[in-house]
């Protein structure tokens, strides 16, 4: 596909990339709430972290996979609990490795895109009460400054959150009542691991108790960041499905506001707004409609339906005003034929998107790796690249190959 010129970068006109997270891939990630919440009795979680795909150690390999496939851009969450492991003890350490990854993205061509927090946070910020706290905000700006001050110069474009809606995903879109009891227990018992009165999950909490002051953290982790080193776009990015309305009194406007509440108004304020899309949901007058019988199913339970893309990447334009990144589109499945089909039809929903005059800035396909997919482990195969579970060894599939083709394809017409 060829995708038109727009302005001029040393990564060309258009970001091509893949994306991965911290707690997802690195492994071993033992500071973090998520690690304490995999461990503890009653838990979520299906099973262990663990070493993950020990990319703390193997980052180069993930980095050069990224560049031979003929990508342009990775997309990597840095791990707050890593970077300051106790309050206020910001490793040198640690933020050097991720200085060492985004110079080797830079040596080999590629964009460094940052997340700042990737669901994750560290365990003596949960177990303060996480963002359900004021100060919360105050001490997210600070972590955001330290790493902007070592890292900022070549990242070329960042997000504070991931998902900054995650929680009203939950809420909305997988409404699971009988799964709070057993969290809400997992949290008493991460409490009393950390002989606090509380733990609060940024993944877990309630959107009620923590949203004014994940706002308040989002604009101000975006002034810190914004104050440099680096010049770069920073953006709300957001889980976006395809909400589709069907008959008369249908509740997608509802749903709609449930699933973004205040975070769209957010986003036409920031750089630009960050589509994460999956899948669509049906809604008629009485609420979610299930799938077709016939229809495909992934491996994470939604639908198969790459289509979905293009709806929100119009959507998010239209309700910000903002230049869209596609941030994360991706697909759950053991068939990796079915990945490249579905890669070949977002991509045709992007490429009509900017044949109709929308500023798209990049495709980022999630996922890298074969990756922890949080409390459902590693049942899931989000990956572009199949991991050895116990050798680490990396083995890219062919839609790998595939999404790669696409991409030297654009930017090499683009020359
Ligand atoms: C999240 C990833 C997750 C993916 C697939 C996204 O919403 O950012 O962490 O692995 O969905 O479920």
């Amino acid at each position: 596909m060829t995708l038109p010129v727009r302005q001029p970068s040393p990564y060309g006109h258009f970001l091509w990339g893949t994306a991965i997270s911290g707690h997802q891939s690195e492994g071993n990630n033992l500071n973090s709430d998520i690690w304490l919440a995999e461990h503890v009795q009653p838990t979520v979680f299906s099973q262990p972290s663990r070493d993950a795909c020990d990319s703390y150690h193997r980052y180069a390999e993930d980095i050069s996979i990224v560049a031979d496939l003929g990508l342009n851009c990775y997309r990597f969450g840095i791990e707050w609990s890593r970077i300051e492991p106790e309050p206020g003890q910001f490793s040198a350490a640690e933020l050097d490795r991720y200085a060492r990854m985004i110079d080797l993205c830079v040596e080999r061509g590629i964009a460094p895109m940052l997340t700042y927090s990737h669901f994750t946070v560290p365990r003596w910020f949960a177990a303060r009460g996480g963002f359900e706290v004021p100060d919360s905000a105050d001490l997210f700006a600070r972590y955001a400054e330290v790493v902007t001050r070592r890292l900022g110069e070549h990242v070329v474009a960042a997000t504070p959150f991931n998902e900054a809606n995650i929680q009203r995903l939950m809420r909305t879109l997988l409404p699971n009542p009988a799964a709070r009891p057993v969290i809400d227990a997992m949290l008493a018992a991460c409490a009393k691991q950390c002989g606090s009165a509380r733990f609060s999950s940024l993944l877990f909490a309630e959107v009620e108790k923590t949203e004014a002051h994940l706002v308040d953290a989002h604009r101000k982790a975006t002034q810190a960041i914004k104050a440099g080193p680096g010049n770069f776009p920073v953006g709300v990015s957001l889980t976006m499905q395809d909400i589709q309305g069907i008959g008369e009194n249908n509740l997608a406007g509802a749903v709609i506001d449930s699933l973004y509440g205040p975070w769209l108004d957010e986003a036409a304020n920031a750089d630009f707004i960050g589509v994460q899309t999956y899948t669509r949901v049906r809604v008629d007058a009485q609420g979610h409609v299930s799938p077709p019988a016939d229809a495909e199913m992934t491996e994470a339970g939604y639908e198969y339906y790459p289509q979905a893309l293009g709806s929100t990447i119009r959507f998010a334009a239209k309700r910000t005003g903002k230049p869209v990144y596609v941030t994360e589109s991706g697909i759950a499945t053991s068939h990796d034929t079915r990945r490249v089909a579905f890669i070949d039809a977002a991509l045709n929903e992007l490429q009509n998107c900017i044949a109709d005059g929308i500023d798209v800035k990049s495709y980022i396909h999630w996922s890298l790796l074969d990756n922890f997919e949080w409390s459902s482990g590693y049942s899931q195969h989000f990956g572009l690249v199949e991991v050895d579970p116990t050798t680490f060894r990396r083995t890219p599939k062919p839609s790998a190959h595939h999404l790669g083709a696409h991409a030297r394809r654009s930017l090499e017409a683009a020359r």
